[in-house]
């Protein structure tokens, strides 16, 4: 990786927080999930973040990352009536101030899918005035930060957001219609390009991208019903997000796909206006990948948009404790098909890592050779991606802290820092030091440079 490569740690807002009652905070679509029942943690205290974070930014620093992503909660700082709620920006005027004393970048999420629960009541992301919604929240955030915060991420994994929250159900807000989803899906889209203008106005020396989430798949033979599966899963998965974004609008595949299911004649007559595809592709400074995993795809599934996933031709290197297998080697050639099918400007590894539960011994050590493992062979895949002609100027490692892993709660831990969930201690793993080697390797060869 090149000298000027940027290495950081990623978290969110409700994952690590806490401070729930504080600053006047409201309530956003995930507070309502945990209130009822649908979590088995709430994040009301999660890592205690919100009074912890000048000991976890020690420890940021005692790292040696130049970056750290972070997102900010639409709920701390924007009230009920849409206006600025002057004690939530202080509380991350206090967070962003710590990290640019302590040589860190803030690079700052603003949706990490923590939407206010009363734009949820008014209809959430399948309505469109969300959007509008999200322009003044990123408008009133850009122009309060933008003096000190210069690197913007816009929405995070809106698939997840969409699918996950609006058509399965199983994250909030907790909703089943794919027609639902799909309008969420456009409107997150849409309020990523608004908001890039938005951001860009306030703030001319910004660089802002967005966090796609992605699963590459490849077919699990080579007979046609099997290819059709697997083109029709990158459809929904992948293609339906990043397509529109890098300006080639909806593929029409999947827009005949779904016009036949009904979905989008349905419910959303008007969902696609003149304009929201200039918008939505908005020419953006960088790409944000977040790669965890990629999938064997098979026809016949019940699951009509997604296939069967099936073993395949390459066996993963394993399997971390989501079930999600190990697949660095798909992580490079997926890098490399973005690179080749939509030209990034920059792309920037906004979230990779992974979850394994190893708790300190007795002698107080975790010993977390297996995440070390997945870091080094995924770090390997960028350097490869890299060697090759992709554009990859950054890595953002998931996560700094083990925090609130959404509905998994506390049981999967991301993170290089292990957190005691009950005393909030939090204990540095093998992983950390690893890390911190692995990025003081090229600090030193900065700190040999001759200033011009
Ligand atoms: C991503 C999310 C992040 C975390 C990781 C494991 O989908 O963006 O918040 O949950 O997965």
């Amino acid at each position: 990786m090149a000298n000027d490569f940027t290495w950081g740690v990623a978290t969110s807002a409700y994952q690590v927080e806490g401070g729930r009652f504080k600053d006047g905070k409201v309530n956003s679509i995930w507070d309502t999930f945990s209130d009822t029942g649908r979590l088995p943690e709430s994040g009301d205290v999660a890592c205690d973040h919100y009074h912890r974070y000048l000991e976890d930014i020690a420890l940021m620093s005692d790292l040696g990352v130049d970056a750290y992503r972070m997102s900010i909660a639409w709920t701390r700082v924007v009230d009920n009536s849409g206006q600025a709620n002057p004690a939530g920006l202080a509380f991350y005027d206090g967070v962003i101030d710590a990290l640019i004393a302590a040589g860190i970048t803030p690079w700052v999420t603003l949706y990490h899918w923590d939407l206010p629960q009363g734009l949820e009541d008014a209809g959430g992301w399948p309505d469109r005035s969300t959007v509008d919604a999200f322009a003044s929240y990123s408008n009133i955030v850009s122009n309060h930060f933008g003096n000190r915060v210069k690197h913007w991420i816009t929405i995070n994994e809106p698939w997840v957001a969409a699918m996950l929250g609006y058509r399965e159900g199983v994250f909030a807000p907790g909703r089943t219609s794919m027609a639902d989803a799909l309008a969420a899906s456009h409107h997150l889209l849409l309020a990523h390009g608004r908001a890039v203008a938005t951001i860009r106005a306030n703030v001319p020396d910004a660089q802002v991208g967005i966090a796609l989430d992605c699963r590459p798949s490849q077919p699990a033979s080579a007979n046609q019903a099997d290819a059709e599966a697997n083109r029709h899963f990158d459809g929904f998965r992948n293609r339906w997000f990043f397509d529109p974004v890098f300006g080639l609008g909806y593929p029409q595949d999947m827009l005949d796909a779904y016009a036949s299911a009904e979905y989008l004649s349905s419910l959303h007559p008007d969902w696609l206006k003149d304009g929201d595809l200039e918008t939505i592709a908005t020419t953006i400074d960088f790409l944000g990948l977040n790669y965890y995993t990629s999938l064997v795809i098979g026809a016949g599934s019940e699951e009509a948009e997604e296939g069967a996933v099936r073993p395949g031709p390459n066996p993963p290197a394993g399997y971390t404790e989501m079930g999600w297998a190990i697949k660095p080697d798909a992580f490079r050639q997926y890098l490399g098909h973005l690179n080749a099918t939509y030209s990034p400007r920059s792309i920037v590894i906004t979230e990779n890592g992974a979850s394994f539960g190893d708790a300190p011994g007795p002698d107080g050590q975790v010993r977390d050779l297996r995440r070390q493992q997945y870091l080094e062979s995924h770090l390997a895949a960028v350097d490869h991606a890299i060697g090759e002609g992709v554009p990859v100027d950054g890595y953002f490692l998931w996560s700094f802290l083990d925090n609130l892993e959404w509905t998994s709660g506390f049981a999967q831990r991301f993170g290089i820092v292990h957190v005691d969930h009950t005393t909030q201690a939090r204990t540095p793993k093998g992983s950390f030091h690893w890390y911190r080697r692995r990025i003081g390797r090229r600090s030193r060869s900065i700190d040999r440079q001759v200033p011009d």
